[in-house]
């Protein structure tokens, strides 16, 4: 996969800095599971700095050296003792190798629809998996793939500056999404447009994919890389899961040679 986010940078925290829904969902699995907390996708560092800030120690990886550059601008911001518990690497979800075992790894905001295809799936599956202690726990949100979107093949969202986090730096984006049901692939060209710079520089373009899963086919995705699915809600807030609620979140536990066996 090529660096996804690069292009994205710039413009991800005027895009999504203001979003809080996730917080208590990953704040509370932080509480109940424990630390240090392995985050996939730490990207600028929107989750990562709240767990730390709720005293728990975090690794984050993330493939994107200019959001990484990002989040350590942020973190030099935080207080030291926040700063202290706080380990970002840039690394890629398939393969990373991080020195210690976690009891949680949490992946916010979707990022596991990254993976394009079932191979990498189960290589980001099997990483995670390697990572945790036995017993350890995978808690991550996902959209759910509704009607309305599958029925498209094609389709335009404009999004003014008065509805990103600070409209007074007067940046507006048009999203172009493509729709392959083949591949399960969402394509989104977003164009920034960007009145405060230069002429060249007034139209920032960036590309990126999702590949939607539905709820059984990632349970299972999970079964087969050594998890057992122990929840999945319709929201952040443990909302029993009814598809129309757009949002899948997942607790899954990683399971011991013995009982992956009796699940067999
Ligand atoms: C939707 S953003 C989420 C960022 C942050 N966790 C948040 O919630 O605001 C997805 C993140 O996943 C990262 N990412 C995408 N593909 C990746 C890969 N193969 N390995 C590691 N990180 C990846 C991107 O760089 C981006 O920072």
């Amino acid at each position: 996969m090529p660096i996804v986010y690069d292009p994205f940078a710039r413009f991800y925290d005027l895009e999504y800095s203001h979003k809080e829904d996730d917080l208590p969902f990953y704040l509370d699995v932080a509480d109940t599971y424990g630390a240090p907390v392995l985050e996939i996708g730490a990207g600028t560092g929107r989750v990562t700095f709240e767990i730390a800030r709720a005293g728990h120690e975090i690794w984050g990886i993330d493939d994107s050296a200019r959001m990484l550059a990002i989040a350590a601008k942020k973190q030099k911001t935080l207080a030291p003792e926040t700063n202290a518990r706080i380990h970002l690497h840039q690394a890629d979800m398939r393969t990373f190798d991080l020195p210690i075992r976690f009891p949680l790894c949490i992946i916010p905001f979707r990022a596991f629809l990254h993976n394009l295809t079932r191979a990498d799936q189960l290589a980001t599956l099997h990483t995670i998996h390697r990572h945790l202690l036995p017993g350890g726990i995978l808690a991550f949100d996902l959209f759910v793939p509704v009607h309305q979107v599958l029925s498209k093949g094609e389709w335009h969202v404009d999004i003014p500056a008065s509805e990103l986090a600070d409209p007074a730096q007067n940046v507006s984006l048009s999203a172009h999404i493509t729709h392959d049901p083949v591949k399960q692939w969402l394509a989104i060209t977003n164009i920034y447009h960007d009145k405060t710079a230069d002429k060249a520089a007034r139209e920032r373009k960036a590309r990126m994919k999702y590949r939607y899963v539905f709820q059984p086919e990632m349970e299972l995705l999970l079964l087969h890389s050594g998890f057992a699915t122990r929840a999945c809600y319709g929201g952040f807030l443990g909302e029993p899961y009814d598809f129309h609620s757009g949002i899948m979140c997942f607790i899954a536990e990683k399971m011991t040679t013995r009982k992956r066996n009796s699940t067999a």
